[in-house]
Protein backbone atom coordinates (compact mmCIF):
# COMPACT_ATOMS: atom_id res chain seq x y z
CA UNK A 1 0.00 0.00 0.00
CA UNK A 2 0.83 3.37 -0.57
CA UNK A 3 1.99 5.89 2.43
CA UNK A 4 -0.60 8.57 1.23
CA UNK A 5 -3.23 8.45 4.00
CA UNK A 6 -6.66 6.87 2.78
CA UNK A 7 -9.06 10.15 1.29
CA UNK A 8 -11.75 10.85 3.89
CA UNK A 9 -13.80 11.73 0.96
CA UNK A 10 -17.01 10.15 0.30
CA UNK A 11 -15.89 7.70 -2.49
CA UNK A 12 -17.70 4.66 -4.49
CA UNK A 13 -19.10 1.40 -3.41
CA UNK A 14 -15.99 -0.88 -4.16
CA UNK A 15 -17.07 -4.47 -5.59
CA UNK A 16 -14.50 -6.91 -6.41
CA UNK A 17 -14.22 -10.44 -7.61
CA UNK A 18 -11.47 -13.08 -9.00
CA UNK A 19 -12.61 -12.32 -12.25
CA UNK A 20 -15.66 -11.68 -14.22
CA UNK A 21 -18.24 -13.05 -11.75
CA UNK A 22 -18.50 -10.33 -9.68
CA UNK A 23 -20.67 -8.60 -12.61
CA UNK A 24 -23.76 -10.57 -11.70
CA UNK A 25 -23.28 -9.24 -8.33
CA UNK A 26 -22.49 -5.64 -9.13
CA UNK A 27 -25.34 -5.97 -11.79
CA UNK A 28 -28.13 -6.80 -9.70
CA UNK A 29 -26.78 -3.99 -6.92
CA UNK A 30 -26.88 -1.33 -9.46
CA UNK A 31 -30.42 -2.09 -10.89
CA UNK A 32 -31.51 -2.30 -7.37
CA UNK A 33 -29.18 1.35 -6.25
CA UNK A 34 -28.70 2.87 -9.50
CA UNK A 35 -27.87 6.32 -7.34
CA UNK A 36 -24.06 5.06 -6.26
CA UNK A 37 -20.70 5.24 -7.46
CA UNK A 38 -19.37 1.93 -8.16
CA UNK A 39 -15.57 0.65 -8.88
CA UNK A 40 -15.15 -2.58 -10.05
CA UNK A 41 -12.48 -4.73 -9.46
CA UNK A 42 -11.44 -8.39 -11.44
CA UNK A 43 -8.69 -9.85 -10.74
CA UNK A 44 -9.13 -11.34 -13.95
CA UNK A 45 -4.67 -12.44 -14.71
CA UNK A 46 -5.00 -14.50 -11.07
CA UNK A 47 -8.17 -16.64 -11.68
CA UNK A 48 -9.50 -18.94 -10.79
CA UNK A 49 -9.45 -18.55 -6.84
CA UNK A 50 -11.36 -21.72 -6.27
CA UNK A 51 -8.53 -24.20 -6.42
CA UNK A 52 -6.05 -21.55 -4.74
CA UNK A 53 -4.90 -22.39 -0.87
CA UNK A 54 -6.45 -20.23 1.68
CA UNK A 55 -3.44 -18.28 2.18
CA UNK A 56 -2.71 -17.13 -1.68
CA UNK A 57 -6.61 -15.95 -1.74
CA UNK A 58 -6.28 -14.02 1.34
CA UNK A 59 -3.42 -12.12 0.32
CA UNK A 60 -4.85 -11.58 -2.90
CA UNK A 61 -7.69 -10.56 -1.92
CA UNK A 62 -6.24 -7.95 0.82
CA UNK A 63 -4.51 -6.58 -1.90
CA UNK A 64 -7.77 -5.66 -3.81
CA UNK A 65 -9.19 -4.35 -0.75
CA UNK A 66 -6.17 -1.75 0.49
CA UNK A 67 -5.98 -1.11 -3.56
CA UNK A 68 -9.90 -0.25 -3.13
CA UNK A 69 -9.43 1.81 -0.50
CA UNK A 70 -6.78 3.71 -2.00
CA UNK A 71 -9.24 4.62 -4.98
CA UNK A 72 -11.71 5.87 -1.87
CA UNK A 73 -14.42 2.85 -1.19
CA UNK A 74 -15.18 3.39 2.37
CA UNK A 75 -17.11 -0.15 1.24
CA UNK A 76 -15.95 -2.95 -0.41
CA UNK A 77 -18.17 -5.51 -1.19
CA UNK A 78 -16.19 -9.26 -1.51
CA UNK A 79 -18.39 -10.27 -4.77
CA UNK A 80 -16.65 -13.45 -4.73
CA UNK A 81 -17.48 -16.35 -2.71
CA UNK A 82 -14.30 -17.78 -2.67
CA UNK A 83 -13.03 -14.61 -1.37
CA UNK A 84 -15.56 -14.52 1.21
CA UNK A 85 -15.11 -18.17 2.14
CA UNK A 86 -11.36 -17.92 3.05
CA UNK A 87 -10.72 -14.14 3.24
CA UNK A 88 -13.33 -12.28 4.57
CA UNK A 89 -12.95 -12.60 8.56
CA UNK A 90 -9.20 -12.09 8.40
CA UNK A 91 -9.58 -9.32 6.96
CA UNK A 92 -12.34 -7.85 8.91
CA UNK A 93 -10.79 -8.99 12.73
CA UNK A 94 -7.20 -8.53 11.83
CA UNK A 95 -6.48 -5.94 8.85
CA UNK A 96 -9.26 -3.19 8.84
CA UNK A 97 -8.53 -2.34 12.39
CA UNK A 98 -4.91 -0.98 11.38
CA UNK A 99 -5.63 -0.17 7.45
CA UNK A 100 -8.74 2.10 8.78
CA UNK A 101 -11.29 1.08 11.95
CA UNK A 102 -14.19 2.99 10.05
CA UNK A 103 -13.81 1.20 6.45
CA UNK A 104 -15.94 -1.50 5.70
CA UNK A 105 -15.70 -5.30 3.67
CA UNK A 106 -18.65 -7.33 3.31
CA UNK A 107 -18.85 -10.75 1.59
CA UNK A 108 -21.90 -12.47 -0.43
CA UNK A 109 -22.27 -15.82 1.74
CA UNK A 110 -23.85 -14.23 4.86
CA UNK A 111 -26.65 -12.60 2.99
CA UNK A 112 -27.30 -15.88 0.96
CA UNK A 113 -27.38 -17.89 3.93
CA UNK A 114 -29.89 -15.72 5.26
CA UNK A 115 -32.41 -15.80 2.28
CA UNK A 116 -32.61 -19.39 2.31
CA UNK A 117 -34.85 -20.23 5.13
CA UNK A 118 -37.88 -19.32 3.06
CA UNK A 119 -36.90 -20.78 0.24
CA UNK A 120 -37.03 -24.38 1.44
CA UNK A 121 -39.69 -26.75 2.20
CA UNK A 122 -37.88 -30.10 2.97
CA UNK A 123 -34.61 -28.23 4.76
CA UNK A 124 -32.42 -29.93 3.00
CA UNK A 125 -30.32 -27.62 0.81
CA UNK A 126 -27.55 -27.97 -1.78
CA UNK A 127 -24.45 -25.60 -2.64
CA UNK A 128 -22.58 -25.94 -5.77
CA UNK A 129 -19.53 -23.60 -5.56
CA UNK A 130 -15.77 -23.72 -6.11
CA UNK A 131 -13.46 -26.68 -4.50
CA UNK A 132 -12.44 -23.78 -2.04
CA UNK A 133 -15.70 -22.59 -0.74
CA UNK A 134 -16.86 -26.26 -0.12
CA UNK A 135 -13.89 -27.33 1.67
CA UNK A 136 -13.82 -23.83 3.66
CA UNK A 137 -17.27 -25.40 4.71
CA UNK A 138 -18.38 -21.73 5.42
CA UNK A 139 -21.81 -22.29 3.61
CA UNK A 140 -22.45 -24.67 5.93
CA UNK A 141 -21.50 -22.91 9.13
CA UNK A 142 -23.35 -19.62 8.42
CA UNK A 143 -26.64 -21.89 7.65
CA UNK A 144 -26.17 -23.88 10.53
CA UNK A 145 -25.91 -20.85 12.54
CA UNK A 146 -29.46 -19.01 11.36
CA UNK A 147 -31.01 -22.06 10.42
CA UNK A 148 -29.99 -24.90 12.59
CA UNK A 149 -33.13 -27.21 11.25
CA UNK A 150 -31.61 -27.26 7.77
CA UNK A 151 -29.06 -29.87 6.27
CA UNK A 152 -26.53 -28.78 3.77
CA UNK A 153 -24.90 -30.62 1.47
CA UNK A 154 -21.73 -29.29 -0.73
CA UNK A 155 -20.95 -30.15 -4.35
CA UNK A 156 -17.08 -28.81 -5.50
CA UNK A 157 -17.59 -27.79 -9.57
CA UNK A 158 -14.00 -27.04 -10.29
CA UNK A 159 -14.21 -26.47 -13.97
CA UNK A 160 -17.91 -24.26 -13.68
CA UNK A 161 -15.41 -21.55 -13.45
CA UNK A 162 -12.70 -22.03 -16.15
CA UNK A 163 -16.26 -22.65 -18.28
CA UNK A 164 -17.56 -19.13 -18.35
CA UNK A 165 -14.29 -17.80 -18.11
CA UNK A 166 -13.71 -18.74 -21.44
CA UNK A 167 -16.76 -18.14 -22.57
CA UNK A 168 -17.77 -21.90 -23.49
CA UNK A 169 -20.43 -21.58 -20.62
CA UNK A 170 -23.37 -21.47 -23.31
CA UNK A 171 -21.35 -23.85 -25.91
CA UNK A 172 -22.61 -27.59 -25.92
CA UNK A 173 -19.87 -29.42 -24.26
CA UNK A 174 -20.51 -27.50 -21.15
CA UNK A 175 -23.58 -29.71 -20.75
CA UNK A 176 -21.29 -32.59 -19.52
CA UNK A 177 -19.78 -30.82 -16.68
CA UNK A 178 -23.28 -29.23 -15.62
CA UNK A 179 -24.95 -32.51 -16.06
CA UNK A 180 -22.60 -34.68 -13.96
CA UNK A 181 -22.32 -32.19 -10.54
CA UNK A 182 -25.85 -31.54 -10.35
CA UNK A 183 -26.50 -35.76 -10.45
CA UNK A 184 -23.22 -36.21 -7.46
CA UNK A 185 -24.99 -33.34 -5.57
CA UNK A 186 -28.66 -35.11 -5.88
CA UNK A 187 -27.28 -38.40 -5.14
CA UNK A 188 -25.42 -37.19 -1.92
CA UNK A 189 -28.86 -36.06 -0.85
CA UNK A 190 -32.12 -36.76 -2.62
CA UNK A 191 -34.33 -34.89 -0.73
CA UNK A 192 -32.66 -31.30 -1.40
CA UNK A 193 -35.19 -28.80 -2.83
CA UNK A 194 -33.38 -25.65 -3.14
CA UNK A 195 -29.32 -25.23 -4.26
CA UNK A 196 -27.47 -22.28 -3.86
CA UNK A 197 -25.62 -20.97 -6.83
CA UNK A 198 -22.77 -20.53 -4.30
CA UNK A 199 -19.74 -19.09 -6.78
CA UNK A 200 -21.01 -15.35 -8.57
CA UNK A 201 -20.16 -17.02 -12.32
CA UNK A 202 -22.60 -19.57 -12.32
CA UNK A 203 -25.80 -16.97 -12.89
CA UNK A 204 -24.01 -17.32 -16.48
CA UNK A 205 -24.92 -21.39 -16.38
CA UNK A 206 -28.61 -21.00 -14.99
CA UNK A 207 -30.41 -22.40 -18.23
CA UNK A 208 -28.13 -25.11 -18.29
CA UNK A 209 -28.42 -25.79 -14.43
CA UNK A 210 -32.07 -25.58 -15.16
CA UNK A 211 -32.23 -27.89 -18.11
CA UNK A 212 -30.48 -30.88 -15.74
CA UNK A 213 -31.95 -29.72 -12.31
CA UNK A 214 -36.16 -31.72 -11.70
CA UNK A 215 -37.97 -29.46 -11.81
CA UNK A 216 -39.14 -29.55 -7.90
CA UNK A 217 -35.91 -27.94 -6.61
CA UNK A 218 -35.46 -24.19 -6.48
CA UNK A 219 -32.05 -22.61 -8.27
CA UNK A 220 -31.05 -19.96 -6.18
CA UNK A 221 -28.55 -16.80 -7.69
CA UNK A 222 -27.34 -14.61 -5.26
CA UNK A 223 -27.57 -11.44 -7.02
CA UNK A 224 -30.61 -10.29 -5.49
CA UNK A 225 -30.15 -11.29 -2.31
CA UNK A 226 -26.57 -9.55 -1.65
CA UNK A 227 -28.17 -6.21 -3.63
CA UNK A 228 -31.06 -6.63 -0.63
CA UNK A 229 -28.43 -7.07 1.72
CA UNK A 230 -26.43 -3.88 1.28
CA UNK A 231 -29.47 -1.82 0.66
CA UNK A 232 -30.61 -2.82 4.18
CA UNK A 233 -26.75 -2.31 5.12
CA UNK A 234 -26.62 1.58 4.14
CA UNK A 235 -30.07 2.26 5.45
CA UNK A 236 -28.87 0.54 9.14
CA UNK A 237 -25.75 2.66 8.40
CA UNK A 238 -26.55 6.35 7.88
CA UNK A 239 -22.79 7.35 8.28
CA UNK A 240 -21.19 4.36 5.91
CA UNK A 241 -23.80 5.79 3.59
CA UNK A 242 -23.20 9.65 3.74
CA UNK A 243 -19.57 7.94 3.00
CA UNK A 244 -20.75 6.32 -0.37
CA UNK A 245 -20.89 9.20 -3.29
CA UNK A 246 -24.17 9.37 -6.09
CA UNK A 247 -23.81 10.08 -9.31
CA UNK A 248 -24.81 6.75 -10.68
CA UNK A 249 -21.05 6.53 -12.06
CA UNK A 250 -18.77 3.08 -12.79
CA UNK A 251 -15.38 2.28 -13.47
CA UNK A 252 -13.97 -1.04 -14.07
CA UNK A 253 -10.67 -2.12 -13.04
CA UNK A 254 -8.83 -5.24 -14.40
CA UNK A 255 -5.48 -6.90 -13.95
CA UNK A 256 -5.77 -8.55 -17.02
CA UNK A 257 -5.52 -6.65 -20.70
CA UNK A 258 -7.86 -4.09 -20.99
CA UNK A 259 -9.32 -5.55 -24.84
CA UNK A 260 -10.08 -8.85 -23.10
CA UNK A 261 -11.89 -7.35 -20.21
CA UNK A 262 -14.12 -5.47 -22.72
CA UNK A 263 -14.81 -8.31 -25.00
CA UNK A 264 -15.90 -10.57 -21.64
CA UNK A 265 -17.76 -8.01 -20.08
CA UNK A 266 -19.57 -7.37 -22.54
CA UNK A 267 -21.23 -11.12 -22.03
CA UNK A 268 -22.25 -9.65 -18.35
CA UNK A 269 -23.01 -6.27 -18.94
CA UNK A 270 -25.10 -4.07 -21.57
CA UNK A 271 -23.33 -1.22 -23.25
CA UNK A 272 -19.54 -0.34 -23.10
CA UNK A 273 -17.06 -0.62 -20.57
CA UNK A 274 -14.79 2.36 -19.20
CA UNK A 275 -12.05 -0.46 -18.35
CA UNK A 276 -8.17 0.62 -17.28
CA UNK A 277 -5.42 -2.21 -16.40
CA UNK A 278 -3.91 -2.09 -13.16
CA UNK A 279 -1.67 -4.57 -11.13
CA UNK A 280 -1.84 -5.80 -7.98
CA UNK A 281 0.97 -6.38 -5.29
N1 LIG B 1 -16.55 -16.12 -8.63
C1 LIG B 1 -15.86 -16.59 -7.49
C2 LIG B 1 -16.78 -17.18 -6.46
O1 LIG B 1 -17.84 -16.71 -6.29
C3 LIG B 1 -14.70 -17.48 -7.66
C4 LIG B 1 -14.28 -17.97 -8.93
C5 LIG B 1 -12.85 -18.42 -8.88
O2 LIG B 1 -12.01 -17.54 -9.03
O3 LIG B 1 -12.59 -19.61 -8.68
O4 LIG B 1 -16.46 -18.10 -5.77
Amino acid sequence: MSDSPLSMRPGPIGVFDSGYGGLTILSRIRALLPAYDYIYLGDNARTPYGTRSFEIVYEFTLQAVRRLFEMGCHLVILACNTASAKALRSIQQNDLPHIDPSRRVLGVIRPTAECIGGLTRSRHVGVLATAGTIKSESYILEIRKLHPDITVTGEACPLWVPLVENNEYDKPGADYFVRQHIERLLEKDPDIDAVILGCTHYPLLYDKILKYMPAHVTVIPQGDYVARSLENYLLRHPDMEARCQKHGACRFYTTESVEKFRESASIFLDGPVDVESIVLE
